[in-house]
């Protein structure tokens, strides 16, 4: 017995010089301890030994099988060897430089948002923030907008059910919440929680509800301005937008304040731009912001003192900015994450 189990070792050993594959392996597996196997065969006939020589044959075929499996062990890490490098193709060179990942790189509206808050920031403009769901009061009364002003239509906000009420802030009775539709309910919020005189500039996003086109979309984005201090003017307002529009789109470009109305704002403009290289645009005047001096009605519903305080204020569209800038002629192009589009921003 001991002799028969030796030679089925030794056999195996010979006979898996030859393996060189997964298959080949599992045949070779089979023809030892597969249910017809040579050793199988073997423990089949243990039963039929006597009682003492049962122990001996029993640790005799043990240590066969103990071989066998190290055999089999030795074979797979071999096959698998082969299969790696078989897959790798030619011998690898760890010292060649890693294939190129391609860099990401920031959205084209984050890129313009940073470059506009860049400009504020050398006037001295610090970022704030504010939430983007809002009350109906920090988004509309707060800011003089009457109940019965456009803006607050159903059809134009998008509010939010009972559920989403504030329990922590709430102003007057039971009060509606919703998506804001515009960065102004930040200037607001800093006016409630600051002591002037600050300077702050907001970016954020807004929501309305617009049926989607080449030029809206219901998820857009703001930046706000507000600027208060004592006897702040129109001259500083002119020279604020100045600069941000020179800092934006080079020297030679030019601003005009044509009177308008806003609810929060007495006077109350559009601020038109006009620069030279602008492509098709070049030359002519383009709408890009409204502005104002801070009306002195928001001032006093945000805790301060007309007599004492005075402000300036603008909210402009990140996206029409941008859209300017770049020669980008549909919003769509900033939300459908087609890399071909973002690319050419990188
Ligand atoms: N909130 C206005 C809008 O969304 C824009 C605006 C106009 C902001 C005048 C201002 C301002 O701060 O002074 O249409």
């Amino acid at each position: 017995m001991q002799q028969q189990l030796a030679s089925i070792v030794d056999a195996a050993r010979q006979d898996s010089v030859a393996v060189t594959t997964r298959a080949e392996m599992e045949a070779f597996k089979a023809r030892v301890v597969g249910p017809n196997g040579s050793l199988t065969q073997v423990m089949k006939g243990l039963g039929a030994l006597s009682k003492e020589e049962r122990p001996v044959v029993g640790r005799l075929l043990n240590e066969a099988k103990r071989e066998i499996e190290e055999l089999l062990a030795a074979l797979l890490a071999k096959v698998e060897d082969a299969e790696i490098a078989d897959a790798l193709g030619a011998p690898t060179d760890p010292s060649l430089p890693s294939p190129e990942v391609p860099a990401g790189s920031a959205h084209p509206l984050s890129r313009t948002r940073e470059r506009i808050l860049a400009s504020f920031r050398k006037l001295g403009l610090t970022v704030a923030e504010g939430p983007e769901v809002e009350t109906e009061w920090h988004c509309f009364d707060a800011l003089n907008t009457p109940a019965d002003h456009p803006a607050r239509d159903m059809q134009d906000t998008l509010y939010l059910p009972a559920a989403f009420r504030s329990a922590d802030a709430p102003r007057k009775g039971a009060e509606s919440v919703l998506l804001r539709t515009h960065t102004s309910s930040v200037q607001v919020r800093t006016m409630l929680s600051r002591k002037p005189p600050f300077r702050i500039v907001a970016p954020g996003r807004c929501f309305r509800r617009d049926a989607v086109d080449a030029t809206h979309s219901a998820n857009f984005h703001q930046v706000e301005g507000l600027w208060i201090d004592r006897q702040v003017t129109l001259a500083d307002l002119r020279g604020v937008l100045d600069f941000f529009v020179k800092e934006t789109f080079g020297p030679d470009a030019e601003i005009r304040l044509r009177p308008s109305f806003f609810p929060f704002t007495e006077p109350s403009f559009e601020m038109d731009l006009r620069s030279p290289n602008l492509g098709r645009l070049s030359g002519r005047w383009l709408e890009i912001m409204g502005c104002g001096l801070v009306d002195p009605k928001v001032l006093e519903l945000c805790g301060l003192d007309p007599k004492v305080w005075s402000g300036l204020a603008f909210g402009l569209g990140l996206e029409r900015i941008a859209m300017l800038v770049h020669g980008i002629d549909d919003i769509r192009h900033f939300y459908a994450n087609d890399a071909r589009f973002l690319r050419q921003f990188a």
